[in-house]
């Protein structure tokens, strides 16, 4: 009855003394230091080497350190028997919506163009009351962007798979409503989790249904967008600029277009980031229910993929 920690990209010395301080008895390991893993019925993961679960025949659960479980579910092989949770944390969701709010305002009042340009003095700029924010994704991030944009004076409007109603937030639906949702949208906002549905969703296609000047910020995945289509509407001013948080490939690579391009913001997947002293408890808390049988906070459903 041991956990193992599989880290890759983050410091997994942050995540075990959260746990040691919280639950000092708890017995955890660290991939790859040497271990049984038959003793092994609890992984909390980040980027774990694909197929590497196929060696722990008695693992319950594997636990994303983060909202996102695209890392866990875009392995094949994952055991039929675990369940998959993830982090629901309100610091995490906080962080998302200010995030987005302050790459909102920064775009509308030009705050990071004045300083690219070089150039002083005003430039023409849109009031809150004239944007229409539209946010693909209204689940616990999106939603809570939503309120937050509304909040502030925005008009903002939300799409999603099933249904939603959220006060003061024009919601739409499926395949179907996308069209609606995306002409009259200024300032796109992708929050869908990755799925096969998703990837590649922000694509050519789907820019030009948008009214010409729309900007893209995109904090959820690198995979949902198709980075050759997002160059090609901002040279031909389809698209009036992005704020990119998240890559295909992380760290972007020094050498990327997107590095150069005068109308993309780079940000290096900060928008929200788990803090483990935040996200321990729940953590902790799914262990402890595992171990004594008891059902588990935020599961992941595999069947939907998120
Ligand atoms: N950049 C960062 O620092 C950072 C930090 C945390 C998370 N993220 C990303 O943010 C994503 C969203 O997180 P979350 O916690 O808000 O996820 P969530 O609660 O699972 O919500 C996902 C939302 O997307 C909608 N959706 C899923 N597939 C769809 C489809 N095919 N068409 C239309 N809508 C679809 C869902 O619709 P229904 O509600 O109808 O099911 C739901 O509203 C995560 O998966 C992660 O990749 C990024």
């Amino acid at each position: 009855m041991s956990v193992l920690l599989i880290c890759t990209g983050r410091d997994p010395q942050v995540w075990v003394n959260a746990i040691r301080e919280q639950q000092p008895n708890v017995k955890l390991y660290v991939y790859p230091e040497a271990h049984d893993p038959k003793e092994i019925t609890y992984a909390v993961t980040w980027r774990h080497p694909k197929r590497v679960f196929n060696k722990y025949p008695n693992l319950k659960v594997i636990a994303s350190i983060g909202a996102g479980v695209d890392h866990i579910i875009c392995d094949p092989e994952i055991p039929k028997s675990a369940l998959v949770t993830r982090v629901i944390d309100e610091q995490l969701t906080k962080d998302m919506s200010t995030f987005v709010l302050a790459l909102v305002l920064d775009k509308i009042r030009n705050i990071s163009l004045h300083h690219s340009e070089k150039k002083w003095g005003p430039k023409p700029y849109q009031t809150v009351e004239e944007e229409n924010i539209g946010i693909m994704g209204l689940g616990v991030l999106g939603k809570s962007a939503a309120l937050n944009l509304s909040k502030n004076g925005f008009k903002v409007s939300g799409w999603s798979k099933t249904k939603k109603h959220i006060d003061g937030v024009s919601t739409y639906h499926g395949e179907r409503d996308l069209n609606d949702f995306l002409k009259n949208t200024s300032i796109l906002i992708c929050l869908l989790p990755l799925t096969l549905e998703t990837e590649c969703i922000l694509n050519k296609e789907l820019f030009e249904k948008l009214p010409k000047g729309a900007y893209l910020i995109n904090v959820a995945r690198g995979e949902h967008l198709v980075e050759h289509d997002l160059l090609e509407m901002l040279d031909k001013n389809h698209l009036s600029g992005a704020s990119l948080d998240v890559f295909r490939i992380e760290p972007l690579p020094q050498e990327h277009p997107f590095w150069k391009h005068p109308n993309i913001q780079i940000t290096p997947h900060i928008a929200s980031i788990t803090d483990p002293k935040n996200a321990v408890n729940q953590l902790l808390d799914n262990y402890n229910r595992m171990l004594a049988n008891k059902p588990l906070n935020n599961i992941v459903e595999l069947k939907k993929g998120y």
